[in-house]
């Protein structure tokens, strides 16, 4: 993983926004649950958690390097900048999240940074989308665009935050209805798929359609993909 390749996102924003999986609204309010005021989400992306937060009645201001990405974000208040540089002043949000963003930044500055922005006892929640390895045609999805994974059906959970509580863990588990071209968006949409030569680019989608076929409903155009919900909040001390 390198600084590059946390930044290949806005090559195929459009894909990301249709491809990549919302979060459930039951996840990200057990996130920010108790926290009142405006919240900064970082590397906010085409806004997919964003959007998330705003339905929770939250006031939201959605950070990322990406132009190309915040073009897709539909927060009112977006600004250019980066989780080791917030462009916020000292203790103005009440909580900062990040989804499917965390392991990209450099954890202690960012550490740094969400603790400077954050209000006193302010919340950090973070939030990954994983596919659920115990349906099969998730297992086989995965097999297919990342082949040579180490397969496990539980997620590492972050490491523990500089001036924060230790991390409260909850799972979620759902489903998601998908078109193939919305499966293919999601391929399209993935880091180690923007970095590759197009030849494998191309076997990659030709396995992708391949699988998909097989999966498809007789009755619905459609295959679904199981999500697990894996998210951490923790408050600030001190
Ligand atoms: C996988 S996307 C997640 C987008 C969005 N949060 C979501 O849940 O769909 C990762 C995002 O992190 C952004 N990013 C990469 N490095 C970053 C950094 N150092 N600080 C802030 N954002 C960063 C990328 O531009 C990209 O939009």
């Amino acid at each position: 993983m390198t600084r590059e390749q946390s930044r290949v996102f806005g090559e195929a924003a459009d894909a990301y926004e249709l491809g990549r999986p919302d979060y459930p609204a039951d996840a990200v309010a057990w996130l920010l649950d108790g926290v009142r005021g405006t919240v900064l989400d970082v590397g906010a992306g085409s806004g997919k958690l964003s959007r998330a937060v705003a339905a929770l009645a939250f006031d939201v201001i959605a950070v990322d390097p990406d132009e190309r990405m915040l073009a897709r974000n539909a927060t009112v208040d977006t600004r250019v900048g980066t989780a080791e540089a917030i462009p916020l002043p000292d203790h103005s949000v009440a909580g900062v999240t990040a989804g499917q963003a965390w392991h990209w930044f450099d954890q202690a500055a960012a550490a740094a940074e969400v603790g400077r922005v954050l209000m006193p006892r302010g919340r950090l929640g973070l939030v990954w989308n994983v596919y659920d390895l115990a349906d099969e045609f998730s297992r086989s999805l995965v097999e297919v665009i990342d082949p040579g994974a180490a397969l496990s059906a539980t997620e590492d959970a972050p490491a523990p935050v500089a001036g924060f509580s230790p991390f409260d863990e909850a799972v979620f588990s759902w489903r998601r209805a998908m078109t193939p071209a919305g499966v293919e968006a999601l391929v399209r949409s993935r880091s180690p798929f923007l970095i590759a030569a197009p030849t494998e680019q191309q076997r990659t989608l030709g396995a992708v359609r391949e699988l998909v076929r097989t999966f498809v409903g007789s009755q619905e155009p459609s295959v679904e993909i199981a999500y697990r919900t894996y998210c951490y909040r923790a408050d600030a001390v001190g």
